[in-house]
């Protein structure tokens, strides 16, 4: 039976009825299947201290274990402290790792200092999750040292969130901010700037957390036209150390969302095989290394019709191994500078205007998929389709932000910030796309050049000198 069918015959009325008759509900238990037994354990909501306990006692008999534990999960509604035994003997010894894991969370939930020596016991369990959840029962008596010094022995423990926890509650926050600027405020020479050379030299002179958000697609390895690179490894090189000087820019928890796709390098000729190179996947480890943690990835797909056609041998032969299929998608991987604060402190760094003027209304994608045509320019190859920035910068900025794209190319990301109310600083080796960015954005006239938003161009000697000037 599915859940809709469930809740038309067993509706609240019939549940509070079950709570309220032990003996209708023992009955009850012996005629349903697991589905309905399961289903009834979650819906049975709040649990008054004088409940009567049989029911949920023997179900913890049950084989199921989805059935045990939730079971398990109402017991401890009632803060107990006489069900301690229970919840030890199946924190314990129940063969599932889910059922533990729930009797130690019902042994913390009695916040009793009673059930302090369990909790000790379960720190040492070879299931992680087992100990988070005595973890978060001590934590109720942090303040007592002999518990601090217990969970600070867990500071070498080998896994990395628990590991991160007992920082955080030993340590304090462990993030030291460079900056003394407010974190809804960046650097005024950076403002609507666009800087013709080297992302690497022009990095050298933006402060530590300038940034809001990074959005940017980097050079495609030796795929197009530009940046010709000796191999893969001094590309790979030349991004990580890009991506490093991101991360210093960054705002403390900001966003940097980077768009890539594996490449195909052709064949030199039939005797010889074409090269795909995984670029997404190589570029991953050293992100995380460096301190940006992942948050998530999505899909940017395109209509078949608009990529390469992979499929004329196989379409032939039909032989296997020699299946290729067509590449319809872009990775957009979104990462956060690590931080231990959570997002709503992020959030809290702006007034309560700010935060009501850059929420997202309406319709928007809640996939991680993203349908979106490419888009094609006169000057450029490999140009932002605007509508992937202009989600990009709605989803992970506010007003006011500015966004970075080291990477600028025709400077799309430029033209969509302006046009969402946000500021921006770009950086584009070529003067022909520099060109490009400036003929687009005369266009948007009105946006880029009313009298506090005017777009300012420099060469690298001149952005040195103004970053001197005006920080
Ligand atoms: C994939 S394109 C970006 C296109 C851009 N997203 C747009 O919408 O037009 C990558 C760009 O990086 C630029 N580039 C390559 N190496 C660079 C470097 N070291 N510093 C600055 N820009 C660089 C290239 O000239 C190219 O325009």
């Amino acid at each position: 039976m599915n859940r809709t069918l469930f809740s038309k015959q067993i509706n609240k009325e019939m549940i509070d009825g079950l709570k309220n008759d032990t003996q209708a509900f023992l009955a009850f238990l012996q005629n349903q299947n697991d589905g309905t037994i399961v289903y009834v354990l979650e819906k049975l909501g709040h649990l008054e201290n004088d409940y009567s306990r049989e029911p949920l006692l023997n179900l913890l008999n049950n084989r199921n274990k989805n059935i045990r534990a939730l079971s398990l999960k109402n017991l401890a509604k009632m803060v107990d402290i006489s069900l301690l035994s229970v919840f030890i003997k199946y924190a314990g010894n129940d063969e599932s790792a889910e059922v533990r894991r729930e009797a130690v969370s019902a042994i913390g939930r009695l916040r009793n200092e009673k059930a302090i020596p369990a909790l000790i016991n379960f720190l040492i369990d070879s299931d992680p999750k087992v100990v988070m959840q005595a973890i978060r029962g001590l934590l109720v008596f942090a303040s007592r040292l002999d518990i601090k010094q217990k969970l600070k022995k867990l500071l070498n423990h080998p896994n990395e969130l628990i590991k991160e926890v007992i920082n955080k509650e030993v340590n304090g926050f462990s993030y030291k901010s460079n900056s003394a600027q407010r974190h809804d405020e960046f650097p005024y020479f950076l403002k609507n700037t666009v800087v013709q050379g080297d992302v690497q030299e022009a990095l050298k002179y933006v402060p530590d957390e300038s940034v809001h958000l990074t959005f940017t697609s980097p050079p495609y390895y030796n795929a197009r036209d530009y940046s010709i690179y000796q191999s893969y490894d001094e590309y790979l090189n030349f991004l990580e150390k890009v991506f490093k000087e991101v991360h210093r820019v960054t705002k403390e928890g900001r966003f940097f969302i980077l768009n890539t796709s594996p490449i195909i390098i052709p064949r030199i000729s039939r005797a010889h095989a074409s090269k795909r190179y995984p670029i997404p996947y190589d570029i991953h480890p050293f992100l995380v290394k460096m301190g940006w943690e992942f948050i998530d990835d999505i899909v940017w797909v395109k209509p078949e019709a608009c990529v390469k056609n992979r499929n004329a041998g196989f379409l032939q032969h039909r032989k296997p191994l020699g299946y290729k299929p067509n590449a319809v998608t872009e990775m957009l991987m979104v990462y956060r500078k690590k931080t231990d604060k959570l997002l709503d402190w992020n959030m809290h760094q702006y007034n309560w205007d700010k935060v009501k003027r850059s929420k997202v209304l309406g319709k928007y994608e809640t996939m991680n998929v993203w349908r979106i045509d490419p888009a094609f320019d006169k000057v450029h190859s490999a140009v932002f389709p605007i509508e992937i920035c202009n989600r990009v910068i709605r989803f992970y900025s506010f007003v006011g932000d500015l966004i970075f794209d080291p990477f600028a190319g025709s400077g799309t990301l430029g033209r969509a910030a302006a046009n969402l109310d946000r500021y921006f600083f770009l950086t584009e080796k070529e003067q022909k796309y520099i060109n490009r960015i400036q003929e687009s954005l005369c266009k948007d006239n009105n946006l880029f050049n009313s009298k506090n938003n005017q777009s300012i161009f420099l060469d690298i000697k001149k952005f040195t000198s103004l970053s001197k000037e005006k920080i």
